[in-house]
């Protein structure tokens, strides 16, 4: 049984350096791990989930496919099914941004052994890219991938140090400008219209307590403009 990624998964999978082993957090429907090994990308993967029903599909596709004796599934939360250094790369992906902060926080030692971590969070990317920041990783990649009509964002990671030389990129990624140009100005563009939103509402409803807020998207505004008119 073949399996045809979808463009998100593709893009995850793209992700993965030829020869790592892989823990594939949340795995679902297993198809990552699954397409690591039918294309000799990875050596050996786990594909963990915290729910039995959706470990019990992973299960299915991997038998299906022939490689219950590459892809071993573990039950249980994040990172804490693995041991120090077991695989190269660990993939969460299709989770909030908070949830992943939350499962890297709560397995420190794991995450400092990964060489890549390859995250791609529904919610709150901002807000995890500030976590990886003041947690010793350095972004490596912030790459945009279109389906339908969703722009998701994945996050290649590492351990290191990442600076910051502005605030702005937490909200947009350090690295726009290596993706296509019409996808980054589609994304920029929708960010600005967001910001303007945002302002609109404030400005309606305005009062002392909002004054801040409104300083604050004003001014992402400025910086957002000021990217679209760099790309
Ligand atoms: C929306 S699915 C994403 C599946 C796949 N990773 C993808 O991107 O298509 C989220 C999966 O994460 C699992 N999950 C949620 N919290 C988890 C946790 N703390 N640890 C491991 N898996 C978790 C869920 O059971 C579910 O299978």
């Amino acid at each position: 049984m073949g399996i045809k990624l979808t463009a998100r998964l593709q893009k995850i999978a793209d992700q993965v350096t030829a020869g790592h082993s892989v823990a594939d957090i949340g795995t679902d429907h297993g198809y990552i791990p699954i397409y690591l090994l039918k294309n000799k990308i990875s050596p050996f993967a786990i594909a963990g989930d915290i729910n039995e029903s959706p470990l019990k599909c992973a299960e299915d596709n991997i038998a299906d496919n022939n490689l219950l004796d590459s892809i071993e599934t573990r039950l249980g939360s994040g990172l804490s099914i693995l041991k120090p250094k077991e695989v190269d790369t660990a993939i969460i992906a299709g989770m909030g941004g908070l949830l992943i902060s939350e499962l890297l926080d709560n397995s420190k030692e794991i995450a400092q052994n990964l060489k890549t971590l390859i995250l791609q969070p529904m919610q709150a990317r901002p807000e995890l890219r500030k976590y990886l920041v003041s947690n010793n990783f350095v972004i490596e990649k912030d790459i945009l991938v279109k389906e339908d009509r969703h722009i998701y964002e994945i996050i290649v990671a590492k351990p290191g140090e990442q600076e910051v030389s502005d605030p702005i990129y937490y909200e947009i990624g350090f690295h726009i400008n290596s993706n296509p140009k019409p996808l980054a100005i589609e994304f920029i563009d929708r960010k600005i219209k967001i910001t303007k939103e945002i302002i609109q509402n404030i400005s309606e409803n305005a009062s002392e307590s909002s004054i801040k807020k409104l300083k604050e998207m004003n001014s992402k505004l400025k910086r957002l403009e000021e990217v679209r008119l760099c790309l």
